[in-house]
């Protein structure tokens, strides 16, 4: 799977609306096809879906016209991914009058906002499921065989779906996305996900482990720890992380938090390589660095957004931290980390942002030079504090033009920090054929980098190959393996 060839997006558009076929069960009489939008965890929680409907007896198929139900997982980030999901279900009511025994539901991000309106006034969908209620399926979908419509949209305390083991619905076979938390208590003014994914609770960290060693077992490579922020997490026997200052000192102490989960997994399992993403400024520490630094098989690179370079801005946003202590991390990061990549999410065009405001983070990426980047013009997401106390008051056309300065910069960083790698060696795990070209292997360094080479030797997908780098775009090095 492709995940940051085109660096301006971190939703990966190749991968919105994909639908994908995977495990069948012969037994099973009903077909399920489900389309995804949205982030990592999103398609995550989808292979959550597909494995509590494969014991319900559906197998996933990648054919509409087949289907029996059709989910559609959604996200709310921005705007226009709710216009999307509107397109899309009225796309599905359609062929639905050919098939009028065909159930439609709508998951993830959406559910809660928009289920009375397409439920009951549009009547577009049978069930709405939120992303705490995936378990509650079975029964939703016995509700819809008694002829009724189902909803389950409450948000949960202890959810994480800890024990079900995912299908691999996005999966390349070498490297797979396990979530180790869900939710976020951050509250930035601009986001969605804590009134669409809930408040902020960890995965016991055995589940994890089982996981990845089941992962191992089928010949994966590569782990990559997913939740909204990862080194909030904390594992202290289950529940809500605002609830950790309430536990007895003795539940305090045996206490694991993200260093130490990052330690323990990396320790377990020397032969998988080990990422993360995505890492807050507030709560990313040295711990975290030191275990970065400490284990080898832990990869070289830090989604470490930033999203302004103005501190007045960043307040707005109710980012907790100030620029100033942004970069001294980016520079202790640098210090243990020397060859460690590092990329950003940016939001241009934010209420109030000035052309100083603006300037502001152009001089802060000039400062960090990030790998890559992800960068969006801000969308006001209803129900968020931006959105009841802050005018959206930058014009559109300045938002994109703003965009486009901090794109282009992008640009340039990416591209150096390509060059950087030309001449030298790097270890390469193979993901499987390049896209464009049959003759060429396509894998990541450990910066998470894309490298194209061709393919001379015995490799094989999983392998990890020491690749000289002779040529670089801003997106892709070009190199061949050394034996
Ligand atoms: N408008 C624009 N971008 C947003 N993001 C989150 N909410 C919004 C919004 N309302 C971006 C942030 C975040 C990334 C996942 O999406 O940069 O880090
Ligand atoms: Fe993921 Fe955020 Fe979209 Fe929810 S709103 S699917 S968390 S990107």
């Amino acid at each position: 799977m492709k995940r940051n060839d085109n660096k301006t997006k971190k939703i990966d558009e190749k991968l919105q609306g994909s639908s994908l076929k995977f495990i069948q069960k012969q037994e099973n009489p009903k077909k399920v096809y489900i389309e995804s939008y949205g982030c990592q965890m999103n398609m995550n929680d989808s292979e959550i879906v597909a494995s509590i409907l494969l014991k319900q007896g559906y197998n996933t198929t990648d054919d509409i016209e087949e289907a029996d139900l059709i989910l559609l997982n959604t996200c709310a980030i921005r705007e226009k991914a709710e216009k999307t999901v509107r397109n899309r279900l009225k796309h599905f009511n359609k062929l639905k009058q050919n098939h009028p025994e065909t159930k439609i539901g709508l998951l993830g991000c959406m559910a809660e906002r928009i289920k009375e309106k397409i439920l009951e006034e549009e009547k577009l969908v049978d069930l709405v499921v939120g992303p705490d209620a995936y378990r509650n399926l079975p029964e939703l979908i016995e509700e819809l065989e008694d002829g009724r419509k189902a909803v389950n949209v409450l948000l949960s305390k202890e959810e994480t779906y800890g024990d079900i083991e995912p299908v691999r619905l996005h999966s390349n076979g070498v490297s797979a996305f396990v979530s180790i938390t869900r939710g976020c208590d951050n509250m930035c003014t601009f986001c969605v996900v804590p009134f669409t994914r809930g408040r902020e609770r960890s995965r016991d960290p055995e589940s994890i482990f089982n996981e990845i060693r089941d992962l191992k077992n089928k010949g994966y490579k590569e782990v990559t720890l997913l939740g909204q922020n990862v080194d909030s997490y904390l594992w202290y026997g289950g529940g809500l992380k605002k609830d950790f200052v309430k536990q007895p000192e003795e539940v305090k102490k045996n206490a694991v938090d993200f260093a130490r989960l990052l330690d323990m997994t990396a320790e377990k399992f020397p032969g998988i390589r080990i990422r993360f993403s995505t890492s807050n400024p507030q709560d990313f520490n040295l711990d975290v660095i030191k275990t970065m630094a400490k284990h080898p098989n832990i990869a070289k690179h830090i989604h470490l957004p930033v999203q302004s370079g103005s501190d007045r801005i960043l307040q707005l946003m109710n980012r907790k931290h100030s620029i100033a202590e942004y970069k001294s991390k980016i520079d202790a990061i640098r210090k243990y980390i020397p060859d460690v990549a590092i990329s950003q999410d940016i939001i241009a065009g934010f209420s109030t942002e000035t052309e100083a405001d603006h300037q502001a983070t152009l001089e802060l990426m000039d400062y960090v030079k990030y790998d890559f980047g992800f960068m969006f013009a801000y969308s006001v997401r209803p129900g968020t504090a931006g959105a009841k106390n802050l005018p959206d008051d930058v014009p559109q056309e300045i938002k994109l033009r703003r965009l486009r300065e901090i794109i282009d910069k992008q640009q340039e960083h990416s591209l150096y920090r390509m060059q950087q790698f030309t001449g030298k060696t790097v270890e390469v795990l193979i993901e499987g054929n390049s896209k464009k070209s049959a003759q060429h292997w396509m894998g990541r360094n450990a910066q998470n980098a894309v490298v194209i080479f061709e393919k001379n030797g015995n490799y094989k997908p999983g392998d990890l190959v020491k690749v000289k780098i002779t040529d670089c775009t801003s997106a892709t090095l070009f190199g061949n393996a050394i034996k």
